[in-house]
């Protein structure tokens, strides 16, 4: 038996994810990145297809092949990453930007590659800040529903409640990454959901499959009660 595609709980939505680790490059060989697999943005893209939406993924390089059925847009910087997900934002209901977006690029990037320093001297490289997209995004926001992920090592909820308000999301997503299985690189994840006047509310540790089910569920009954 298969449900028709119209009793799906996302039929009809449109679903933007981003994910991956954005890469800053140094010189043409050369590049400041993260440890994102990608794996939890493009378990959100696949969950968000089977519940019904049509989605579009915006993906900083990673190994992962496309999801059957989602649009995929590549993207290297974090500058990049900004362009694409402004061009869709109009259109989306949906935002989750699981994507690790690096904070700092170089200054400059050199057109050559830069060579070891003859006098071995330590060499120092100057790094500008990336623009926040999620920033950047709450000042256009309309109806969307905007998801925002915290990987943090410490103070998880206090770091995550911060980054929900200062983002002016509708969810964050804290994962406490030091912990095993959990964040960057596995195949499972627990993570804490927080919104505005809500309870948190945690996930046993799951298959990020599953998490990000929970994750899309969530926000669906979140944004119904409004
Ligand atoms: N994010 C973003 N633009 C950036 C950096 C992060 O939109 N330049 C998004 C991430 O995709 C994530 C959320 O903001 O959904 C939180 O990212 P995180 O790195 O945890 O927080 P930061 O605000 O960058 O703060 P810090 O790294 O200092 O903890
Ligand atoms: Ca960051």
């Amino acid at each position: 038996f298969l449900a028709q595609q119209t009793d799906l709980p996302l039929h009809g939505e449109r679903v933007l994810v981003t994910a991956g680790g954005t890469r800053e490059p140094i010189d043409p060989v050369r590049y400041i990145s993260n440890r994102s697999s990608g794996k939890m943005g493009y378990a959100i893209a696949e969950a968000a297809r089977n519940l019904g939406a049509t989605v579009t993924l915006i993906s900083a390089p990673s190994a992962l092949a496309t999801p059957a059925g989602v649009t995929r847009i590549d993207v290297t910087t974090a500058q990049d990453l900004l362009t694409a997900v402004e061009a869709e934002f109009k259109t989306t209901d949906m935002l989750v930007m699981a994507a690790a977006v690096s904070d700092y690029r170089p200054a400059t990037t050199a057109m050559q590659k830069i060579k070891k320093q003859a006098d071995h001297e330590p060499l120092t490289l100057h790094l500008t800040e990336t623009a926040d997209i999620l920033k950047t995004l709450a000042t256009v926001k309309q109806h969307q529903f905007v998801i925002g992920f915290a990987a943090e090592t410490q103070a998880l909820l206090a770091n995550a409640n911060r980054k929900l308000a200062a983002k002016k999301l509708d969810m964050i997503v804290a994962n406490d990454v030091s912990k095993p299985g959990v964040g960057f690189n596995g195949d499972t994840n627990q993570v804490t959901m927080l919104r505005p006047e809500h309870e948190p509310v945690t996930t046993p540790l799951l298959s990020k499959a599953a998490v990000a089910e929970q994750i899309l569920l969530t926000a669906l009954q979140t944004r119904e009660e409004e």
